[in-house]
């Protein structure tokens, strides 16, 4: 640390724009983690069964609110499950009445709870066309998920095999490309008009692929899509901390019960909310540039989606503190909240403090 590396940092409060915060036990562990850091969040409609109507999108925020702590002023922005078979009207009613604030395309098959997805992107032309008309952003999973495909150029593929494609059908579409893990993505995304963008989690700017084969499996690192090759990773610690709108926030925290990480065949997925917010200020700082987390954190997500910026604060306070190895739930407890945070026995400098 430099004699002159700032003690507080001072930042318009950020929101996530990728965040699973499931159902039922789960739900109320992990959605006060997000709730203290982040004044919104978009929400993952990978739910089972997914989010596909305007009635469980409002039956599903009411259990978020009902999850939170008293006075939490945090705004989940719900979001559509895209199916083969959803209507445009359902999704274009959703966003007309502020229930839905963007839709989800999952690849079928390529992901949690994306067995419902589509399975021909020649199938939703007519939603598609829907959400261009209207401004709806369009979030997307980008993988194939064909197995002769090598997992880890998945990504790498779909953007040229289906979202340049998609691009060129549908130029008047907002579209992000969720969770981004490879150089290749990121120059798509910075060569892409101002209709495109695309979020980055923590998770791919601290670990590249040897994290999950490091002294024996650690199922713990293993998310989807996977995290690649070094090079890949420092593409995307410069596009994060680039300063450029084109790149936002994005955790992609995605809990799962001890259990099922630690299996024969683990679920895919890091939970990350605990402690978001001090694991980009860490990269920021690596790289000498602390004074563009704000933008990336509270200004570029915003903007995309045609939404206010928050007018209140948040502290990050220079203090270094290891990361709990696990954490329980709450009074519902037991197995079902027992979760491993990402980080995990490791020492952060940053924490978040009072609100400013
Ligand atoms: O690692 C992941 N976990 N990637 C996803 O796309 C889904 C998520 C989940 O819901 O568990
Ligand atoms: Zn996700």
């Amino acid at each position: 640390m430099s004699s002159t590396a700032p003690a507080r940092l001072c930042l318009r409060r950020p929101d996530d724009w990728h965040v699973h915060l499931r159902d039922g036990a789960l739900l109320q562990a992990v959605a006060p983690a997000t709730a203290r850091t982040f004044a919104r969040a978009i929400v993952m409609p990978n739910l089972s069964p997914p989010i596909t109507t305007v009635a469980a999108a409002e039956a599903y925020g009411a259990r978020i609110r009902a999850a939170l702590p008293d006075g939490s002023r945090f705004t989940p922005l719900l979001t559509a499950y895209i199916t083969d078979t959803i209507a445009p009207g359902e999704i274009a009613r959703g966003h007309r009445e502020g229930v839905f604030t963007a839709c989800k395309l999952y690849p079928a098959h390529a992901t949690t709870n994306a067995a419902a997805g589509v399975s021909d992107l020649g199938r939703i032309g007519a939603v598609l066309e829907t959400m261009e008309r209207i401004g709806m952003p369009l979030l997307i999973h980008g993988e194939v998920t064909d197995a002769e495909v090598d997992i880890f150029d998945r990504e790498a593929v779909f953007i040229e095999r289906q979202l340049a494609p998609l691009l060129a059908r549908h130029p008047g579409l907002k579209v992000v490309l969720e969770h981004i893990t490879t150089a290749d993505a990121v120059a798509f995304v910075r060569a892409g008009g101002p209709n495109l963008a695309a979020t980055i989690t923590p998770h791919h700017l601290h670990i590249n692929r040897n994290a999950m084969f490091r002294g024996g499996l650690r199922p713990d690192f293993y998310c989807l899509p996977v995290a690649k090759r070094e090079r890949h990773r420092l593409a995307l610690r410069q596009a994060a901390t680039s300063g450029e709108p084109c790149f936002f926030l994005g955790t992609d925290s995605a809990p799962h019960p001890r259990s099922a990480k630690e299996a024969a065949c683990g679920c895919a997925g890091i939970y990350n909310a605990p402690f978001a917010l001090e694991s980009y200020a860490e990269v920021f700082e690596q790289e000498g540039a602390l004074e563009h987390l704000e933008a990336f954190a509270s200004e570029h997500g915003p903007h995309f989606y045609g939404l206010p910026l928050n007018e209140d604060s948040i502290t990050l306070v220079r203090d270094s503190h290891t990361v709990p190895p696990r954490l329980h739930g709450n009074a519902a407890g037991g197995e079902a909240t027992d979760l491993v945070p990402f980080h995990a026995g490791q020492v952060l400098q940053w924490r978040v403090g009072e609100e400013g």
